[in-house]
């Protein structure tokens, strides 16, 4: 089985090709991203009318790409996956349009993918995980702490009530005249920080449920800024340094109270301990993840760097991960801004998600 994945919903173009082997894993034939992070840039983020008009310059070039790359023709597909939200709308329309007309030609089936599903699915292409595992979704526009129970059948166990955690690397690094995107900026800046010179706010430390909160750690970011400016880089790493280290003790804390939920509702263990979405870039947040698990005694899965950011294997995947149980759509399926995973708790929280 093999399916091309394509992938539109933010500010990168993907296309790939995965292909199922036989031992149930996934072997990525071909895997084409192209960042607009330099068209973004100047603007310290997404803008969604030059996102979308790039989606349609480079996708079909892509998705070419990718097809000769993993040496097929479109017809040699078994089916077409695309992201079909959530995100940029007129992103999300560029590459699912794409999809249903490969699809369309072919007569190949197409899958509409939750991109925050294919985001969780990751753990089972590049390590083979199986059900159910725990896991931690953080990104520019989603954190959240899930159970994942089977394909397409997840449990909300906490998420954000106001930025994710990627959104709250960027507003940092942004406060702070660091490139965009903010992440990798700030962990970069906080190697040669002092992470105790500020002291800030742990925010829903010591919660019962497993949400997150970080708006207020944003603001008292700013305020430390603006009381020790001017700021020199020094400052500017140990700012970034502290920042990093209350998100990591937030995280630590929060999937600590995941786990014991997760216990709680599904009554076992689970299988692993999973990390997805850009924030699983973070080498720092990885690394209490690391001891966590240690500590649990339970096995920790982050997938490779390049499976963590926005990529179209991981599209590809769930594809299979869908084609496999027979879950394909139909062609007149529409694109969602918003597209919850868990949608008996998604109404009440984050609405991003
Ligand atoms: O999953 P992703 O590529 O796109 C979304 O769907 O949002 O995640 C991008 C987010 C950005 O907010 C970026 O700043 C963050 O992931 N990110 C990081 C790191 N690398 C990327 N955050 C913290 N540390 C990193 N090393
Ligand atoms: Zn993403």
């Amino acid at each position: 089985m093999r399916v091309l994945g394509i992938e539109t919903t933010c500010d990168e173009t993907a296309a790939a090709v995965v292909r199922l082997t036989p031992d149930g894993g996934g072997q990525i034939l071909a895997d084409e991203v192209m960042s607009q992070i330099a068209a973004h840039a100047p603007f310290g983020g997404v803008v969604p009318e030059i996102a979308a008009r790039a989606h349609v310059e480079i996708v079909d070039m892509l998705i070419e790409r990718a097809l000769a790359k993993a040496g097929l023709g479109a017809r040699a597909l078994d089916g077409v996956a695309a992201a079909a939200g959530p995100g940029l709308i007129g992103g999300v329309l560029v590459g699912l349009m794409a999809g249903k007309g490969i699809a369309l030609a072919t007569g190949k089936p197409l899958i509409a993918v939750n991109h925050l599903e294919a985001h969780v699915l990751t753990a089972r292409l590049a390590a083979n995980v199986a059900f159910p595992y725990l896991i931690l979704l953080a990104s520019g526009g989603h954190t959240q702490i899930l159970a994942v129970k089977g394909v397409g059948d997840y449990d909300r166990l906490g998420a954000t009530l106001d930025d994710a955690i990627g959104e709250a690397f960027d507003k940092t690094a942004k406060l702070l005249g660091l490139p965009y995107p903010g992440g990798p900026a700030v962990e970069q800046a906080a190697r040669t920080g002092d992470p105790e010179r500020f002291a800030l706010p742990r925010p829903m430390m010591g919660r019962p449920n497993a949400d997150f909160s970080l708006s207020g750690l944003k603001t008292a970011v700013r305020f430390a800024a603006e009381q020790a400016a001017p700021l020199s880089l020094q400052d500017v790493a140990d700012l970034c340094a502290s920042f990093q280290a209350a998100i990591v003790d937030v995280v630590e804390d929060r999937m600590r109270v995941g786990l014991k939920r997760f216990r709680e509702r599904l009554g076992a263990a689970p299988e692993a301990v999973v990390v997805a979405g850009g924030v699983g870039a973070n080498l720092a947040i990885r690394g209490a993840l690391a001891r966590f698990c240690a500590e649990a005694g339970l096995r920790m899965v982050a997938p490779p760097l390049k499976l963590c950011t926005d990529n179209g294997a991981m599209i590809a995947w769930a594809g299979i991960e869908r084609l496999r149980l027979g879950r394909v759509d139909r062609l007149d399926v529409a694109a969602r801004p918003r597209w919850p995973l868990d949608p008996k708790t998604a109404p009440a929280l984050n609405n991003k998600a």
